[in-house]
């Protein structure tokens, strides 16, 4: 059997814009831990990624900065490449789509399916901006709709009314990039006939899922692009900056961005390739029968990876015979991981890039941290808080301190060398049988992507180590029965290579570091849970691994929060939206305090009897601090009337009155005296 063979890939990131921790968790580190993990296997693999520098986005900020295309990619494209060395990555080549060998390689799939007669041609109108003398997608198009007179919607569908209409019905629109009314133009674009490949897409994605199971997440994806049936796709657009139509004659139009990017990760396969002077070489992992292919991505990617890149390699395939792509054995895509409870906003300040983060902390903790709470089946949040506790908690009180207080004792008992073992006892041979065991049990789980849970069994060994240590109680053996000593340290070293090892998929450069301590190297994944240390081997002095956080350091980054440029962001964005609908189902009407009295044993409630139209109503409300009683008699207030009654110190409460939070405390939201009891407020 020939040897098998693995491809992975991480989604190539567009060049617009920085990298943050989402982007991280999301589809690089996973990647990251499940290769360094098959590296250590032994597995023929190749790990491939870079950035993706073509589409729209790029040339908008290019003009919003007044420079270039090319100036905005290479600036993000090093800001980036720079951000995932620091944090770590193992990519064996990180590339870019703006290289010849990738314009050259998305051309030749192009004019394949051209030759091919694949393409439908179609013709559409399409709004073209004379000032900045560019057709306009969509999204730079902003007009009145036809429907319900919404003012901001939408070149072809309103967002207000849900309405979808042919863009030359708008009514006045309105060019988002230069403010000039755009004009409509005739165009054309070749369309990719997706619906061509339904039936198969659906075989291969059950074929797949069915050999080795995909995740579920990914699986409810593509069940909703086949539910809604698959359409041709327009795979041009009248754009400058691209991969330019391969058709003698055309020269304004480019490869629609998605169409291209998937390719990259051929291109920069290739790239590798030439760069070891091997030009073959890529083949291997992209048409030998044994090599499998996993793509890794976030969740907003999964249709391009399992649906319209593996249509592009059949359609490739039925048209060379003899020149078979594989498609991808699995897409392991990652739900987000949101921060602090929010998603991830530049505009409002909130979260962190990922070059931003790394020139202020190390990477493991992040890598350990990212890596515990990944977004694998629901979306997880980052918190400053959480980062510092396993850092100080996890790495440095349990990892860091088994490390610590073991070459503590080699080094004042045992010259520096690991010790001798005696007889083993059960506590011995326990904990031995747990090192064997979970290499193995942390293998199977990284092969099916279940790194979260990895991460747990090895820290679990770290806190058996610990607790192998403790009950051992080295210092009451040290004085009267040395060789026992010896033995408890020769496997606590023992763990610790183990550990070395198994931890650095997640922390490298703290693995790194063990092994020197140990003057060590890495053994063979399957063989690092046997006891693998030499006794006499002489041990070099030893380093602090974790430093400990302060909170001063955490307060500051959490202050820093929601605030750009010194301002604090309003954040509309962050509530989650509702139907006017649910708004209405809210009835707050104006009502009248008639009495008020203190609660017996309440500092905080009041008790209120209210006059909303006919009725009286009691009402218990948390403003005591802020008003006595006979000061509160005659407002007007505004109350939601129809909350269900609660009881609240015993007390029924028939509804609630709104109030603010202000410098000085509660106020409760008043309105002018004349106003009817029982108003409505809207
Ligand atoms: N640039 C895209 C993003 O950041 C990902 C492209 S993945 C590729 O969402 F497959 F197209 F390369
Ligand atoms: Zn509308």
């Amino acid at each position: 059997m020939a040897e098998e063979k693995i491809l992975v890939t991480s989604a190539l990131p567009y060049a617009n814009g920085p990298i943050h921790l989402g982007h991280l968790s999301g589809a690089y580190l996973p990647a990251d831990i499940f290769v360094r993990y098959q590296r250590l296997k032994g597995t023929d693999i190749i790990y491939v990624c870079g950035s993706d520098e073509h589409g729209v986005p790029i040339t908008i900020t290019a003009d919003n900065e007044g420079i270039t295309p090319q100036e905005v990619i290479d600036r993000f494209h090093n800001i980036n490449k720079d951000a995932f060395t620091k944090f770590g990555m193992s990519f064996d080549i990180y590339s870019r789509t703006s290289i010849p060998t990738h314009h050259k390689n998305a051309k030749e799939f192009f004019k394949c399916f051209y030759d091919a007669g694949l393409f439908n041609v179609k013709k559409s109108h399409q709004f073209y901006d004379e000032k900045s003398m560019r057709f306009l997608p969509d999204r730079y198009v902003e007009g009145t709709c036809p429907k319900c007179g919404y003012e901001e919607a939408r070149s072809d569908e309103c967002e207000k009314c849900g309405s979808l209409y042919d863009p030359s019905e708008l009514v006045n629109p309105v060019s988002k990039i230069s403010g000039s009314t755009p004009e409509l133009r005739e165009t054309s674009h070749w369309y990719f006939p997706l619906g061509k490949y339904e039936e198969r897409l659906k075989k291969y994605i059950d074929e797949m899922n069915s050999k080795i199971g995909w995740k579920d997440n990914v699986l409810q994806y593509c069940k909703g692009w086949f539910h809604d049936g698959l359409k041709d796709r327009a795979i041009t657009r009248d754009l400058d900056w691209g991969v330019k139509v391969p058709l003698d004659g055309i020269d304004d139009k480019v490869l629609y961005v998605w169409f291209e990017a998937v390719l990259g990760y051929i291109s920069a396969t290739k790239e590798l390739s030439e760069k070891r002077g091997e030009p073959d070489l890529w083949k291997k992992y992209w048409k030998d029968k044994d090599t499998r292919y996993i793509a890794f991505i976030g969740k907003d990617n999964v249709v391009f990876h399992t649906i319209i890149f593996p249509a592009i390699l059949m359609a490739w395939n039925d048209a060379n015979p003899d020149d078979q792509y594989l498609y991808p054995e699995n897409v392991p895509a990652n739900e987000f991981l949101n921060f602090e409870g929010k998603k991830f906003s530049k505009s409002r300040g909130w979260g962190i890039d990922a070059i931003d983060f790394l020139n202020q902390f190390p990477a493991d903790p992040l890598r350990y941290t990212l890596a515990a709470n990944l977004p694998e089946s629901k979306d997880t949040d980052f918190y400053w808080k959480e980062f510092q506790g396993r850092n100080n908690n996890e790495l440095a009180d349990i990892l860091g301190n088994f490390v610590n207080r073991t070459f503590i004792f080699a080094n004042k008992h045992f010259e520096s060398k690991v010790p001798e073992t005696g007889e083993l006892l059960d506590i011995d041979k326990d904990m031995l049988s747990y090192i064997e065991s979970q290499p193995k049990k942390i293998g199977e789980l990284i092969e099916k992507y279940k790194i979260k849970d990895a991460v747990l069994e090895m820290m679990n060994l770290a806190r058996a180590g610990n607790k192998y240590f403790n009950d051992s109680e080295p210092w009451v053996s040290i004085k009267q029965d040395k060789l026992r000593t010896a033995t408890t340290i020769n496997i606590c070293l023992q763990t610790i290579y183990t550990l070395a090892e198994i931890m650095s998929p997640v922390i490298p450069e703290s693995s790194t570091k063990i092994f020197n301590m140990l003057a060590a190297r890495p053994v063979k994944w399957n063989d690092c849970g046997n006891a693998n240390l030499k006794v006499g081997t002489q041990l070099n002095t030893s380093e602090i691994l974790f430093t400990k956080i302060e909170d001063e350091a955490i307060d500051a980054q959490i202050n820093k929060l929601g605030v750009v440029d010194g301002v604090v962001v309003e954040d509309a964005e962050d509530f989650k939206q509702i139907e006017f609908d649910d708004f209405v189902k809210i009835k707050l009407r104006v009502a009248e305090v008639l009495e008020a009295e203190k609660i017996k044993k309440s500092k905080k409630l009041l008790k209120l009897q209210v006059k909303i139209k006919g009725e009286t109503r009691q009402v218990i409300a948390g403003i005591a601090e802020a008003y006595k009683p006979e000061d509160l008699i005659g407002k007007k207030v505004v109350m939601v009337a129809n909350l269900k009654p609660a009881k609240l110190m015993g007390n029924e409460s028939q509804g609630m009155i709104l109030a603010v939070e202000g410098e000085n405390g509660l106020s409760v939201v008043e309105v002018d005296k004349s106003i009817k009891n029982g108003t409505e407020v809207r």
